[in-house]
Formats: structure tokens, sequence, C-alpha cells
């Protein structure tokens, strides 16, 4: 039980990694905010931890509305009175585009959901830790944030925008009782997939060159793992890092 009685938010939990870090959090004693803005797919995940004797509830966000995120903290405050972990898991794949190829609308949205959105909750539940003293913040990122060529340009770019945020949030707040790190997973076995749309078939051809050094495709529990560790106090003295979960792939 090594988040008994800690309330975590887990952006984008319908699906892939973050329904499992929804389901291992609360294994692990947590009360856990299952969210996402596919409402069903949030509900179902919601039902089955409780049924499982865990402690959950559904709520619909589109992490890319201002308005949504601010629900989603008052309605974690109003069904359990504090946040002591944010995962910011939401995300979307852009078509594999290269600069050349990036339209405006493509570029915005895949920045909204993936970075804008995280930049949003932070704000909110930094203040929010601030007056609680304590709360840790785990973002998942992607191997894209750290290295150039795992996706598209947007995708690249929206990630490593994160990496950023990840590093200046730790050190800033790093004596004030606030740790901030992120996951960089390498090829996952989700539903991202169908989030590709309009897929450029240079970028592709590009990215691909790459991706036969990948050792093998990861499971969503794999990760999960990961953000167990450093939502958990077992990382008190981790802060600011981006931790690569993809089998040595980025070792190349
Ligand atoms: N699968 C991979 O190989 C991989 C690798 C590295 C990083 N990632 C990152 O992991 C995170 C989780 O992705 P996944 O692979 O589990 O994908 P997934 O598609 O299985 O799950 C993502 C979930 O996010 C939700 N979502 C999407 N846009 C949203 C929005 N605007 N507001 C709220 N919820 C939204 C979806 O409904 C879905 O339930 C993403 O940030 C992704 O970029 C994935």
């Amino acid at each position: 039980m090594r988040l008994k009685d800690k309330v975590a938010i887990v952006t984008g939990a319908a699906s892939g990694m973050g329904k499992a870090i929804a389901e291992l959090y609360a294994n692990e004693g947590a009360k856990v905010v299952v969210s996402d803005y596919n409402y069903e797919g949030a509900q179902t995940v919601a039902e089955a931890i409780t049924n499982n004797g865990g402690v959950a509830i559904a709520n619909r966000t589109n992490v890319a509305e201002l308005a949504d995120l601010e629900n989603l903290f008052a309605e974690t405050k109003e069904a359990f009175g504090k946040l002591d972990i944010l995962v910011n898991n939401a995300g979307i794949m852009d078509g594999m585009e290269p600069v050349g190829e990036i339209t405006d609308e493509k570029w915005d949205r895949v920045f909204a959901v993936n970075t804008t959105g995280v930049m949003r909750a932070m704000r909110i539940a930094t203040n929010l830790f601030l007056e609680q003293g304590h709360g840790v913040i785990v973002n998942n990122i992607s191997a894209g944030g750290l290295r150039g060529a795992r996706a598209g340009a947007a995708y690249t770019a929206s990630k490593h925008a994160v990496t950023g945020l990840t590093k200046n949030t730790a050190y800033m707040y790093a004596q004030s009782g606030i740790r901030c790190n992120g996951i960089a997973p390498g090829g996952v076995e989700t539903n991202i997939g169908s989030t590709m749309t309009n897929i450029s078939e240079f970028g592709m051809g590009r990215q691909m060159t790459g991706s036969g050094t990948m050792p093998r495709v990861g499971q969503p529990m794999e990760i999960a793992q990961l953000a167990l560790f450093l939502g958990s106090d077992e990382s008190s003295f981790v802060n600011g890092q981006v931790i690569a979960a993809d089998a040595g792939w980025t070792a190349y």
C-alpha cells in the first residue's frame, strides 16, 4: 500500500498507460480520479476499481479546455478534500509530419493537448500544493521528449516542451514541498495509434529508420510501475528527472 491515503488525478485514464496507472495507484491504496474526455471509458475504469475494493471516481475532462481542468480539480477537492499526486498522461500523436508538412491546425491541436493542457493542470495543481505544503507531479512525456525523430515535428516539440516544463517546475518549487518528474516511454502497446491522422509518408519513412533499434514494445503496466515509484514517497529525493522506460531504446 505505497499510496495509502493519497489522492491522485490521472488524466487520459480511460485507456492505455493512464488506465494502468489508475488501476495500480488504486491497488496501492490511492483514491483515484479517473479522468478522460471519453467519459464512458473513464466510468468503466472507475467501476472496475471500485468493484475490486478500491476507491475511484470518473471525471469528464478535455485537457485542452481550461474550464474542464478547473472543474476537474474542484471535483477532486469536493470528493476527497485534497490532492497529493497529479499524473498528466493524456496525449495524442501527430501524423509524423516533418516541419515542412505540418499544418497550423495539427500543430495547435497537438500542443493544446500535449503541452498547454499539461501546463494548465500543473499551474492549478501547483497552487493547490503550495496551499497544502506538499504535492507530486508525474508527467507522462515520451522518448520523443528526449530524442529528435520518434514522431513528427509537432509531437516531438510538444513533448520536449513538457520536458522543459518538468525541469523548470522541479527546480522552482524544490524547497516548497513539491516534486515534478517525467516518464519517457518507448513504444508501448496502447490505442494511441488511433490518434494518428493524415500520416506523412516521408515523415513515417524517416522515423522508421530508427524504430528498428527499439528492443521491444512495452506493456502499459511497465510504465505504471515507474509512475508508482515517482508518485510515491519512495522517490522523495528524485526531482526534475525525465526517466526513460523503453527497454534500452534511448540507450542506442
Ligand atoms: N503508446 C506509446 O507508444 C507512447 C510512447 C511514449 C509516450 N506516450 C504518451 O503516453 C500518454 C498516454 O498514451 P497511451 O499510449 O496510453 O494512449 P491511449 O490512446 O491508449 O490513451 C490516451 C488516453 O488519453 C485520452 N485523451 C486523449 N486526448 C484527450 C484530451 N484532450 N483530454 C482528455 N483525455 C484525452 C484518450 O481518450 C485515451 O483514453 C500520452 O501522453 C502519449 O503521448 C505513448
